[in-house]
């Protein structure tokens, strides 16, 4: 069990392996009571001495009990909407708080409902916003020592982002076992945790908080993890540091409602359904709602008494029954201190977020919730949810879906996803947040904007994506009354944008919260490069599209061409970043391309292509790209289908003995099978090549020796038999590091010996390991660290021969230039990196508070490409995003930033060695693939000559 329960991985799902190891009132009694307790107020029954004869001490039971049942009928606290222009922040003090007013003037606004089709200046001052008008020429604001004015010309500015779901603060950066407070798993205690508050678990020295602020996201709900049923209570915060009176590490200062009178506080339960339960505890479903509905049933007693308690006291109080109130003192108010969290849901008085998948198992919640009456504030992951968006309407009044963008796949519940939930809840008028799951590199809350840009790209409308991480969740948790909009009245929590908030890679220029500016200026000036060319993103450009979708007929025909061997014409194109040998092509302008059985018979200007021919099918694009098929180093993707059910694919390495020899090593050339959505996706993303090596499962343990890697083609149009395997063995993988560490290799030096002895021995000529020593098969090392890389690259200078390549390498950049000098080529995985571990406590986070990294490694000279850092592959489709991404960051060409993704990583695993004479794989797109919003409308397999893929579509 021990095993099992800590490599369940519950925050949603945790990694072991990291790239390694990472890793309203409700009750029945209700109306009966109000009956009883309308009674009570004109009582002035909290004050008032019971009765003359009563002990001072039984005096102070009385009220206390008295106190406590009052309360018990209060329904949450609720504000108006919108809030007065003059409220004051409770979070707001005069040592830290914000100091001057400020004015941004002349902002395209978001303020958290639309985009105003007008520029305004928003004023805000002690932390709260105070105004919002018509950018004007006439008003006349002079800046002076109470007020700072800044001209934004226009930029974009949003609400302060809202996750309603991370981890971060509870489970602090680099994570250590003993700090991770994520989940109560105890044998006394079970599944049934309602007493466990992650208020006491936050640690206010958590630097990932400073982190997922510089990506804007300036409220986080933080849970407890899912591992079991009735997880606790979970708690909203500011991310931001040292914000109190005396910029100390205070956790009540870190509180969203620091500054709110306890009783007026907003609460949060953590539920959770379905697999991670199961998976911890071992009861099935039936055990699982039978465990939840008896904890529930016990909550009910426990209020049912308290209500009789309560209404026999105020009967006895009207009555002026002095015997009855002192028997009733005697007894006291029935309290279950470990259940009062579920009495408080069962009054209404407490937020239900319910982490749950699958359509039966939201169905079961909802059923347990009519039974009980209580409401369902949220489901969160809710990855199948797209499947039942009237059902979840019919139930219940409005319950938010919290989804993942696109991360999928990795268990069975999570397996029936969707790209486009986002759009087919919102088209059924089901509430669509997006949330993170945060903080470990994974799911890097930092980033929760980019999901809501993918939810965009595929459909879900503008406003409603950038409703989905602002107001959206801001009213599901119910703070929207002081988060979620930028409007006068709320909370001044305020990102500035360097360019549209849903455009690949937008970044915040500025991140007020409560009033105060929390990114460095210098850092910014360096982080963002502002001087060079990227400023022409500065400019708020218009949102970039949702996906294109060809018409059906289009589709069909085009097929029917591919199947007769018609010549397919595809005008429109505006960048091609291909050779196509034997054509003189111009690298911009209007340009048309013809193909016949998938070779290019013409490309150039549409007068030198013309056609004249009866069967031909002509595919008119707007803003036409072709780019190279692109490469990825994957992870599971073609070996295992649903990463966390070995059953589902080829299974995970064991964990090798101290004297690996030749029989020891796997290889995932036998274990390949090319089907599955994670390849649908590649094909979706214009991916149209994988390499695999044998995959190591985040619920075994580590292991040192992973094996040999596979290159395959992901179409399918080939089988294993003839010719989809680019290249049967493509390297030897070792993993280098904390993951690195098994019962034969317990230290990193012990693995670093292993290797070395490895590549001394005498091995059998033409085995794997003498042509890993000899250079002929490349050395794959996954690894993280820097110190790590830096022993790799000793053993490099100590055995020249061979061929090392690093994959992952996400503390490269600190060793950039060591890396540049001795030529170690890198499959670099860090783009959007967290120091979550203590072996990557060092990354370099990026912009806007970091340089980015790959502008170091660019500009140090290292030979790279780039790979994925998620353990599951379902983000395959985001290849061509993540290059752009780089490109953002960097003074990079589309060209080179293409070519991270596709030629480099060809080059450096040596794909490429036979094939330099043939047409490479390209794919044709409807707008730019680097940025969101392009689909792929044709794919063209070089080596084979033929068009694989025609508008791949995937949920
Ligand atoms: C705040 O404004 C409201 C009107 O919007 C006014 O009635 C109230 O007196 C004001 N409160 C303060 C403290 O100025
Ligand atoms: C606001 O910014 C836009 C874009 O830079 C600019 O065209 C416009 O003149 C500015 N308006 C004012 C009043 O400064
Ligand atoms: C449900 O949500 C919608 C949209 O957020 C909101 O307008 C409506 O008031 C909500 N209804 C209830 C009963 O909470
Ligand atoms: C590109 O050329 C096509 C004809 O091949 C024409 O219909 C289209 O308007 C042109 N587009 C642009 C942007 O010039």
């Amino acid at each position: 069990m021990g095993h099992l329960s800590q490599s369940v991985h519950i925050r949603e799902p945790r990694r072991r392996f990291n790239i390694f190891n990472r890793y309203l009132l409700s009750s029945i009694g209700l109306v009966y009571i109000l009956i009883n307790f309308s009674l009570l107020p004109r009582l002035n029954w909290r004050s008032q001495p019971a009765t003359a004869y009563l002990l001072a001490k039984q005096q102070k039971e009385l009220d206390t009990y008295l106190t406590k049942c009052h309360n018990f009928y209060q329904a949450p606290v609720s504000y108006d909407l919108p809030p007065s222009a003059n409220r004051t922040n409770p979070r707001y003090n005069k040592n830290s708080g914000q100091s001057k007013a400020i004015v941004l003037q002349n902002t395209t606004l978001f303020d958290g409902h639309s985009t105003l089709d007008y520029n305004v200046d928003i004023h805000f001052n002690n932390g709260v916003i105070t105004g919002i008008f018509p950018t004007s020429d006439e008003l006349v604001i002079e800046e002076d020592e109470h007020i700072t004015i800044f001209d934004l010309e226009g930029k974009f500015v949003t609400p302060g982002l809202v996750d309603m779901h991370s981890h971060h603060l509870g489970t602090p950066h680099p994570s250590f076992s003993i700090t991770d407070d994520l989940n109560e798993i105890h044998p006394d205690s079970g599944p049934l945790t309602p007493f466990a508050r992650a208020l006491d678990a936050l640690k206010p020295y958590d630097q990932s908080a400073t982190i997922i602020a510089s990506g804007g996201v300036t409220s986080s709900l933080i849970l407890p993890g899912s591992a079991n049923i009735i997880g606790g209570e979970a708690v909203a915060v500011k991310n931001v540091l040292l914000s109190g009176e005396n910029r100390e590490q205070v956790v009540e200062e870190l509180l969203l409602e620091d500054g709110v009178p306890h009783q007026s506080r907003r609460r949060y339960i953590k539920i959770a359904c379905g697999e991670n339960p199961s998976r911890v505890y071992g009861h099935t479903r039936m055990g699982t709602a039978w465990l939840f509905r008896n904890q529930m049933s016990k909550a009910q007693e426990i209020q049912r008494q308290q209500d009789n308690w309560c209404s026999a006291a105020a009967a006895a109080y009207e009555q002026g029954d002095n015997g009855s109130i002192e028997k009733l003192i005697q007894r006291g108010l029935p309290q279950d201190l470990g259940l009062e969290l579920l009495v408080s849901v069962l009054r209404g008085q407490v937020g239900v977020n319910i982490h749950c998948y699958e359509p039966q198992d939201m169905e079961a919640m909802i059923r347990h919730s009519e039974e009980f009456e209580f409401h369902i504030q949220a489901f969160h992951h809710a990855l199948e949810a797209w499947r039942i968006p009237e059902m979840l309407k019919n139930a219940e009044r409005n319950i938010t879906i919290a989804t993942f963008s696109h991360f999928a796949h990795y268990k069975h519940e999570a397996y029936d996803s969707n790209l486009y939930a986002g759009k087919i809840l919102a088209e059924h008028g089901v509430s669509v947040a997006y949330k993170t799951d945060g903080s470990a590199e994974d799911f890097n809350s930092k980033f929760l904007l980019s999901q809501a840009a993918e939810g965009h790209s595929f459909g879900l409308p503008e406003e409603m994506a950038l409703q989905s991480v602002t107001s959206t969740p801001a009213k599901s948790l119910g703070l929207d009354h002081r988060i979620g909009y930028v409007q006068a009245g709320y909370d001044a929590d305020i990102v500035i944008w360097d360019s549209h908030p849903l455009s690949n890679g937008a970044t915040p220029l500025q991140v007020y919260i409560d009033g105060v500016s929390t990114l460095p200026s210098d850092r910014l000036q360096e982080s963002l490069n502002l001087s060079s060319s990227q400023k022409s993103r500065m400019h708020p450009p218009n949102a970039p599209q949702m996906r294109p979708q060809s018409e059906k007929s289009v589709q069909d025909s085009v097929r029917e061409a591919i199947k007769v061997g018609a010549k397919i014409v595809v005008s429109g194109i505006q960048s091609v970043l291909v050779p196509f040998s034997g054509f003189d092509v111009p690298a911009h302008g209007n340009l048309t391309i013809v193909l016949e059985r998938g070779r290019v018979v013409c490309i150039g200007l549409p007068k030198d292509c013309l056609i004249v021919a009866n069967d031909v099918v002509h595919l008119d694009l707007k803003n036409g790209h072709i780019i190279p098929g692109l490469t990825a180093l994957v992870h599971h993707m073609g070996l295992s289908e649903i990463e966390m059910e070995s059953i589902s694919g080829d299974g995970s390495v064991a964990p090798q003995p101290m004297n690996a020899k030749e029989l020891d090593v796997t290889y995932a050339k036998h274990g390949l099978r090319i089907e599955g959505k994670d390849i649908n996706r590649a094909r979706l993303g214009g991916v149209t090549r994988a390499v695999v090596a044998p995959m190591i499962s985040t619920m075994t343990e580590n292991s040192f020796l992973q094996g040999v890697s596979t290159a395959f083609k992901t179409s399918g149009n080939q089988t294993i038999l003839d010719g989809a395997i680019i290249k049967d063995d493509v390297a030897l993988h070792f993993v280098i590091g904390q993951s690195g560490k098994t019962s034969s290799t317990p230290t990193i030096s012990a693995e670093i010996s292993r290797l070395r002895e490895l590549l001394s021995t005498s091995h059998e000529p033409d085995t794997v390991f003498s042509r890993v020593a000899n250079g002929s098969l490349p050395l794959v090392a996954h690894v993280l660290n820097h110190h790590d890389i830096l022993h790799l690259i000793k053993v490099k200078r100590d055995y020249p021969e061979i061929y090392l390549v690093l994959f992952g390498a996400t503390e490269a950049p600190l060793v950039a230039a060591q890396l540049a000098k001795e030529q170690i080529p890198v499959i670099f995985t860090g783009l959007r990196p967290m120091p979550d571990t203590w072996e990557t406590k060092d990354v370099l986070v990026g912009p806007p508070l970091t340089v980015s990294p790959i502008k170091v490694l660019v500009d140090a000279g290292v030979n790279f490409g780039i790979a994925q850092a998620h353990w599951a592959d379902s983000g395959i489709h985001l290849l061509a995003i993540d290059a752009g991404f780089a490109k953002r960051t960097t003074d990079l060409t589309a060209q080179q930033a293409v070519d991270l993704v596709s030629r480099k990583v060809n080059e450096i695993l040596r794909l490429d060695k036979h094939a330099s004479s043939q047409q490479e794989d390209f794919v044709i797109y409807e707008s730019d693939p680097l940025e969101w919003g392009a689909a792929a409308v044709l794919t063209v397999d070089g080596s084979l000559n033929s068009i694989v893929e025609s508008w791949p579509d995937s949920s």
